[in-house]
């Protein structure tokens, strides 16, 4: 009885010696060290090698080289340990390069980039697609790409529930970040879900199409990530081609047409007020006025603007057949239609 115990130990303390120099040996400095060697390893490499190598041969090294195989090739490697990550029906977009082969993106063993990526986001991404930013004649990029997560701010590098990939649906996705001032760089973006709260008095496109129908995501060739023209801070020179974004929806009689009795509500008797501020070698831009999110009163129209360090009230008071406002621009003045 002893003696089997005696041999039984024996035989285990081998096996364990003999699994304890496998694993020094394959690591050991001047074989696989350099392997597992970078900042982040996946704990899987670690661990253990042969959950994913196993041997061919009895000896290793020999000398015709293959001593080991895959146990399976990747993606269905992967999905041994990551069941999670197998693509399923419920989702709504599978990037392809996931569907095929996690490699694509991610070392099996070591990396000096965190989740063990072969590059770094963004530069990961622009290995197969175009770079947002250098677009001919891009004017405004997106701050979003740069912060935090950068592109995985807004997808998924795997799949999702929404189309593109996308985290969240729009405007949700937008407002994750547009809920608050945010302040970048030298400039001061202000709270855009503030402005919208009240959907009834918000700019219907707004609450009713999302962000993208008048933004792009990434960057544009247009102020303001706009899809069309649009001026940036107060003035433009001339009503010309500035404002087309708005003429998408709207018609333009309302700003052309000197005299009218219907482009527009806002003039007086016959005088087309839109026509006197924006259609002028110095164009009032619309922004002057109208709140083109959202606002806390009737017809868009703001309760303050900056010019610079300066806020500027607006005292619009709608009437039954008009209106009256006391900006800081002149006296209070009143139309009537
Ligand atoms: C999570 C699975 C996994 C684990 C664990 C793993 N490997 Fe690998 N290994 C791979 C895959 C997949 C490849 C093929 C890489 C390719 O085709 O680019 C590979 C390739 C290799 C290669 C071939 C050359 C090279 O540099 O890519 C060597 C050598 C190797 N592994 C050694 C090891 C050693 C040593 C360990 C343990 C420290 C280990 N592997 C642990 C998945 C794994
Ligand atoms: C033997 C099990 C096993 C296999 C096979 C395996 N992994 Fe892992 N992997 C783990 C464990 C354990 C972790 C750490 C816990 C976690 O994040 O789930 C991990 C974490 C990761 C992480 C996150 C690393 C981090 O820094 O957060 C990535 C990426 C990853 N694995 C990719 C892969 C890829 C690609 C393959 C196929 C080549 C693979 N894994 C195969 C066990 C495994
Ligand atoms: C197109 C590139 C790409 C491909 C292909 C890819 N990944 Fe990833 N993976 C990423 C990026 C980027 C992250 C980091 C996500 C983050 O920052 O939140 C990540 C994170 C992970 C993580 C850790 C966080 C998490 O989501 O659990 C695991 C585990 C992982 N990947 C496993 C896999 C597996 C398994 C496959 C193949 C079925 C795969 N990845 C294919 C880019 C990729
Ligand atoms: C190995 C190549 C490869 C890498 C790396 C890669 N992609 Fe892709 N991606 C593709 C291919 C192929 C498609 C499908 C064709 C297309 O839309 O260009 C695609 C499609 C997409 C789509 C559109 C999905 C849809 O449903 O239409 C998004 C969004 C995307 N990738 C984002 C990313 C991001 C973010 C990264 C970096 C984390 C990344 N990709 C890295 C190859 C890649
Ligand atoms: C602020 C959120 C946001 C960020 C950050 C972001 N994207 Fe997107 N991306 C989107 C949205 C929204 C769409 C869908 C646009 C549409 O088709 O309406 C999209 C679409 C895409 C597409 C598909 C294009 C097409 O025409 O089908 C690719 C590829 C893509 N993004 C790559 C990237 C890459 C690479 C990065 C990082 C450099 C990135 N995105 C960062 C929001 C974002
Ligand atoms: C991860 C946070 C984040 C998300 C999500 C995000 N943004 Fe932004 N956004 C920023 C930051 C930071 C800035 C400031 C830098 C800049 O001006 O680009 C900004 C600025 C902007 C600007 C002003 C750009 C300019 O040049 O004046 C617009 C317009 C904008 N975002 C629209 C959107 C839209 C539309 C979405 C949804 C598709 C979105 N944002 C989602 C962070 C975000
Ligand atoms: C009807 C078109 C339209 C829609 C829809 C729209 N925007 Fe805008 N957005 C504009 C215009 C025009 C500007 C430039 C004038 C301004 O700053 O108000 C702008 C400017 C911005 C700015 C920059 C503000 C600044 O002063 O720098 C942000 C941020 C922004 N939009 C976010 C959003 C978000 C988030 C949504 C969705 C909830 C959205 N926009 C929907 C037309 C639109
Ligand atoms: C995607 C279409 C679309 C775009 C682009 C668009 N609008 Fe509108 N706008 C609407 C709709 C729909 C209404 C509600 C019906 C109406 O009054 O015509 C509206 C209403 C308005 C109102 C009137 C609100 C009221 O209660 O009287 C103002 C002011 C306005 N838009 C300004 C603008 C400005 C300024 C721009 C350009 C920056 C613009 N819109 C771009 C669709 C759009
Ligand atoms: C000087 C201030 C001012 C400027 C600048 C201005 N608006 Fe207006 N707008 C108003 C007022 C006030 C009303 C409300 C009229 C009413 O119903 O009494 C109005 C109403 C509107 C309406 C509702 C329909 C209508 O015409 O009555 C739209 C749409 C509109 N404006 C679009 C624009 C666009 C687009 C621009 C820039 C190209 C612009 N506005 C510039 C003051 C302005």
């Amino acid at each position: 009885m002893k003696t089997i115990i005696t041999i039984m130990l024996l035989s285990l303390s081998i096996n364990y010696n003999m699994v304890g120099q496998t694993e020094k040996g394959c690591t050991a400095p001047g074989c696989h060290y350099k392997l597992v060697s970078a900042a982040f390893i996946h704990p899987a490499a670690e661990d253990d090698c042969t959950s994913c190598h196993e041997s061919e041969t009895v000896e290793h090294p020999s000398e015709n080289g293959n001593d080991f195989s895959l146990v399976d090739e990747s993606p269905e490697l992967c999905y041994t340990c990551h069941d999670d990550k197998e693509p399923d029906a419920s989702q709504k977009s599978i990037h392809p390069p996931f569907e095929e082969d996690c490699l694509n993106c991610h070392n099996p063993h070591s990396s000096n980039n965190k989740f063990i990526l072969e590059d770094p986001v963004p530069d990961l991404c622009f290995s197969c697609h175009d770079d947002p930013g250098e677009i001919k004649n891009v004017k405004t990029i997106h701050g979003a790409m740069f912060v935090g997560g950068k592109c995985i701010n807004c997808h998924s590098p795997h799949s999702s529930k929404n189309r593109k990939l996308l985290k969240e649906e729009d405007p949700a996705l937008c407002l994750k970040c547009h809920n608050k001032e945010i302040k970048y760089e030298d400039k001061v973006i202000p709270n855009i879900a503030i402005k919208i709260v009240n959907e009834d008095l918000a700019h219907p496109p707004v609450v009713d199409d999302g962000c993208l129908t008048c933004h792009n995501p990434h960057s544009s060739v247009n102020n303001y990530l706009l899809n069309d023209t649009f001026p940036e801070g107060h003035y433009a020179q001339k009503f010309d081609d500035n404002y087309s974004l708005c003429f998408d929806c709207h018609d333009d009689s309302k700003i052309l047409n000197k005299k009218t009795t219907t482009a527009t509500e806002f003039r007086n008797g016959n005088t087309n007020l839109h026509f006197v501020h924006v259609n002028r070698e110095k164009s009032r831009s619309c922004t002057n006025c109208h709140d083109v999110h959202g606002s806390a009163n009737k017809h868009l129209i703001e309760t303050e603007i900056k010019f610079g360090s300066w806020t500027m009230k607006l005292n619009y008071k709608p009437t039954k057949n008009g209106g009256s406002c006391l900006p800081g621009c002149h006296e209070q003045r009143s139309y009537s239609r």
